[in-house]
């Protein structure tokens, strides 16, 4: 089973089309992060307390989250914003606190970032690596893809790259 998070704000456009054609190829369950109301994490820590592995918060995450527990396979597509995720994107992320390290290990999480840069933009290391960087600690198997999407013609050329990704999952 596998949850594909679509981080853009903009609907129908470059990332939307990405996880579209991602989820044709894998039958992937597919969720829009602008679509679902998720505010940000509070701090609380009572995920690592008292809640033991539950959110506080009532609103849709609950449910993304046993979402996420079931499956083997986390993917997000999102737009870079100043060289991050974008804040719809980000709210997500920050909600998986929840879950352990323990039902992290082994799953796949598959992270595919474009932005209006060329394919061969520092961005995309510094991305790749920050996201290496958070597997490792919770002891994920990460794939990570960045692609421009500046016009059409960037976009067709990297849906291909997507697409290639998509039949290796
Ligand atoms: C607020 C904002 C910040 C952006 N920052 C970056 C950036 O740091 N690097 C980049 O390559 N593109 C940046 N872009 C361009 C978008 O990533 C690009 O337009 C992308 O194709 C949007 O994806 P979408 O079509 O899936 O929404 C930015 C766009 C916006 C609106």
């Amino acid at each position: 089973m596998e949850i594909v998070i679509a981080g853009s704000p903009r609907k129908g456009m470059y990332s939307d089309r990405f996880a579209q054609a991602w989820c044709d190829e894998t039958g992937a369950e597919l969720i829009y992060a602008r679509s679902v109301n998720v505010g940000p994490c509070h701090g609380c820590g009572w995920c690592k307390g008292k809640g033991n592995g539950k959110c506080v918060q009532k609103d849709d995450m609950p449910e993304i989250l046993e979402k996420i527990r079931k499956a083997d396979r986390l993917t997000i597509f999102s737009p870079i914003y100043w060289w991050q995720v974008t804040a719809q994107t980000k709210l997500i992320l920050d909600r998986l606190y929840p879950i352990s390290e323990d039902e992290w290990k082994g799953k796949v999480i598959t992270v595919v970032m474009n932005g209006a840069a060329e394919d061969d933009d520092k961005e995309f290391e510094l991305l790749k690596a920050q996201f290496q960087e958070m597997a490792d600690y919770i002891h994920a198997d990460l794939r990570f893809l960045g692609v421009g999407t500046e016009d059409d013609a960037h976009f067709e050329k990297s849906l291909e790259k997507v697409k290639a990704l998509a039949k290796e999952a």
